[in-house]
Parts: C-alpha cells; sequence; structure tokens
C-alpha cells in the first residue's frame, strides 16, 4: 500500500491579457463592478486557432513532467478535466496520449467542471494507493472564451471566467504520513441547472437540431449561472468540504500551512479565509490576473504557489473546489 504525492506541477496561459476595460468598450460592464463583485482585474484569451484546451494541456503537462524528473514514457495514466474539450467526443485525454507521443496508455476524462482537478487527483490518488499505477499525469484546462456571450446579456458570466491549463505528476509516497492524505467528494445534481450549459443536450436540442434551425436568439447555447445562488451555495460547501477533510486526519483549522482554493471569486476565498482564520499567507489567490479558469484553476495556483516558494517539504496544503453540478471537494495533503 502507497500514498500518493504531486512529483511535478506545470501551467500554460494563453499571452492574450483582457482586462476589464477591454471588456466594457464591448458591453455594459465596467471595471469597478468587475473588481468590488469578484476581485478580477484582467483575465488570458485564447486567439481562436492558436490554442485549444488540449494544446495548452499538453504544454502544462510537458513542463510538470520535466519537473518531475521522469520520461513521458514512464506515465502510466491520464486523467484530463474539463468543461470545455476540444471535441464533443472524443475527450481530450486521448489527444494528450497523441500529442505527447507516449505509448498507448489509459486517458480518461473528467466532467466535474471547477471542481474537475480535485476528483482527477482524488482518482489518481486511488490508483497509485492501490498499486494499479504508479506515475498518473493529471490535467485541468479551458477554453472558456470562445463559447461565452460577450454582449451585455451575458455580462454576469462572461467577465468571470478566463482560459488556461495546469498540470500536475503524481507518483508513488512509501511514507503513510505523506502526500494526498485524503479526498473527499460530493455532488447535489438537483442544482445542474443553476449554473450550467444546456445546449446542445438530449433534453434540449441536439447537434442535428442546431444545423437544421439556427435561432440566433436561442438561449440554450449559453452558459447560465444564478450567481448569488451559486455564491451561498459555495461559501457553504466550501467550509463544510475543508472541515471534512481536516476531521478525516484529526487535523485542525491551526494545521494549515496553504489553502488553495478553487478561484472561483475573490469575494469567496475571503469569506472562507475568514471563517477559518487564516491569514494571508495561508490563502493562495490568483483570480485577479486570471479569472476563474474552472478546472485549470486549482492546478494553475498550486503551480504558481509552488513556484513563489509558498509550499515547504511538510506543509499541510489544502485544496478546495465547488462549482457546476453542483460538485465539491477537498485534498488534505502533506506536501
Ligand atoms: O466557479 C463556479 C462557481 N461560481 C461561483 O462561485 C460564482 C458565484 N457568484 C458570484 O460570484 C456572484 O454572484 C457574481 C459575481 C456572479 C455576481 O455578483 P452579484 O453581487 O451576485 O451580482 P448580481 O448577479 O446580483 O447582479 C447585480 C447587478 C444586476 O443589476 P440589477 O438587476 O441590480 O440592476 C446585474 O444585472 O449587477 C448587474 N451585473 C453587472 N453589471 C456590470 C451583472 N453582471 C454585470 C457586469 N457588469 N459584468
Amino acid at each position: 500500500m502507497y500514498n500518493s504525492k504531486i512529483i511535478g506541477l506545470g501551467y500554460f496561459v494563453p499571452e492574450n491579457v483582457v482586462t476589464n476595460d477591454d471588456l466594457s468598450k464591448i458591453m455594459d460592464t465596467n471595471d469597478e463592478w468587475i473588481q468590488e463583485r469578484t476581485g478580477i482585474k484582467e483575465r488570458r484569451h485564447v486567439i481562436k486557432g492558436e490554442e485549444t484546451t488540449t494544446t495548452m494541456g499538453v504544454k502544462a503537462a510537458k513542463i510538470a513532467i520535466e519537473r518531475a524528473g521522469i520520461d513521458k514514457d514512464d506515465i502510466d495514466f491520464i486523467i484530463f478535466a474539463t468543461l470545455s474539450p476540444d471535441y464533443y467526443f472524443p475527450g481530450p485525454g486521448v489527444l494528450v496520449q497523441r500529442d505527447l507521443g507516449i505509448k498507448t496508455i489509459g486517458a480518461l476524462d473528467v466532467r466535474n467542471q471547477c471542481s474537475g482537478f480535485v476528483y482527477g487527483i482524488s482518482v489518481a490518488d486511488q490508483y497509485i494507493k492501490s498499486g494499479m499505477y504508479k506515475n498518473v499525469l493529471v490535467i485541468g484546462s479551458e477554453v472558456h472564451s470562445t463559447g461565452l456571450d460577450f454582449t451585455t446579456r451575458g455580462r454576469g458570466v462572461s467577465v468571470i471566467f478566463g482560459d488556461g491549463a495546469g498540470a500536475a505528476v503524481m507518483s508513488r509516497e512509501e511514507d503513510a504520513k505523506k502526500g494526498i492524505l485524503s479526498t473527499h467528494l460530493h455532488s447535489e445534481g438537483q442544482h445542474a441547472e443553476e449554473l450550467a450549459l444546456i445546449a446542445p443536450g438530449m433534453g434540449k436540442r441536439w447537434v442535428t437540431d442546431i444545423i437544421e434551425d439556427n435561432d440566433p436568439n436561442d438561449e440554450s447555447y449559453l452558459p447560465v449561472m444564478n450567481g448569488q445562488f451559486v455564491f451561498k451555495n459555495a461559501v457553504v460547501r466550501f467550509s463544510e468540504v475543508i472541515v471534512e477533510g481536516l476531521q478525516a486526519n484529526a487535523l485542525g483549522k491551526e494545521d494549515i500551512d496553504l489553502l488553495v482554493p478553487h478561484q472561483a471569486n475573490l469575494r469567496i476565498s475571503q469569506f472562507v479565509q475568514r471563517k477559518f482564520g487564516l491569514n494571508n499567507d495561508q490563502v493562495f489567490n490568483n483570480i485577479m490576473k486570471y479569472g476563474n479558469t474552472t478546472a485549470a484553476s486549482i492546478p494553475i495556483a498550486l503551480t504558481e504557489a509552488w513556484e513563489q516558494g509558498r509550499i515547504k517539504e511538510g506543509d499541510l496544503v489544502v485544496l478546495a473546489a465547488f462549482g457546476s453540478g453542483f460538485t465539491w471537494g477537498s485534498a488534505i495533503i502533506r506536501w
């Protein structure tokens, strides 16, 4: 029986910076509203045709593999979390296997939106703990910008989300007191439509119907979000799942060295920070620069935190996410 641990981290974001002022030129919004409600100053958008969810995921993965000090052929399994795959199917996991030029190992796609990366490392953790795989590549990547409504109609959603990718290589840890100590996953499908993109889908209209009758006024092709409802659920679930993780390991909030929350909204992170009585050094936020990058947000934040020397060996690092589904989860890591 092994534990698992993260041995390499990498991220990639597109060069194209889109500021709040840039958005205010194309829709009725302003820098003050966006910063006050979300903390976001700017985000990255891909140049269409230059990057995809897969190409960014591959770039992040290459950095993570190099830092892990392993060869790409040492990877035993790929897990790819995204809500914005290049193709409706197949998912991007197999495209990573192809683009990295590695053996015909298994590739799994995770569809858990903002908690996709936490779900991904939970799956990887179990494979490594059981001894089935030694090295697992976990990627979170999103291209939101090509699917958002940048007219005033879509401003409640489109100003928040950004593009980017992050990746982690996970491997065996012999010491049972180190690495991923536990993961905790939840869902509540009752609220599925509160943060969703409904079409094309079985219950709404299928791809063939869109081709037949492309109605520009049909809002089911746009992501919808009941912002206040999502916010209220987020602060409760973030807190619950962090407590659940700490209690499972007989730890308390005073044991947290660094909390890396999913970057949904700076106000949500600040609420959680206050609730747990953490100081600014104990919570990592970068939503100001990248917006909400959904499945990519935790691996990008974790990589930046690591690059900035905010994570030391022996630290207790807590990951927590909440998002569409609703789904939420946490991971308790002894680095
Ligand atoms: O990662 C997945 C999880 N997602 C989240 O956790 C998101 C959670 N929710 C939120 O972060 C916040 O609810 C939002 C940032 C999305 C919205 O903030 P809010 O304080 O809940 O604003 P609101 O939706 O209640 O809108 C307030 C007003 C409305 O105008 P009226 O009806 O008061 O006249 C909106 O039309 O702000 C208006 N508004 C905007 N104004 C300028 C909405 N979006 C914008 C905008 N610029 N971009």
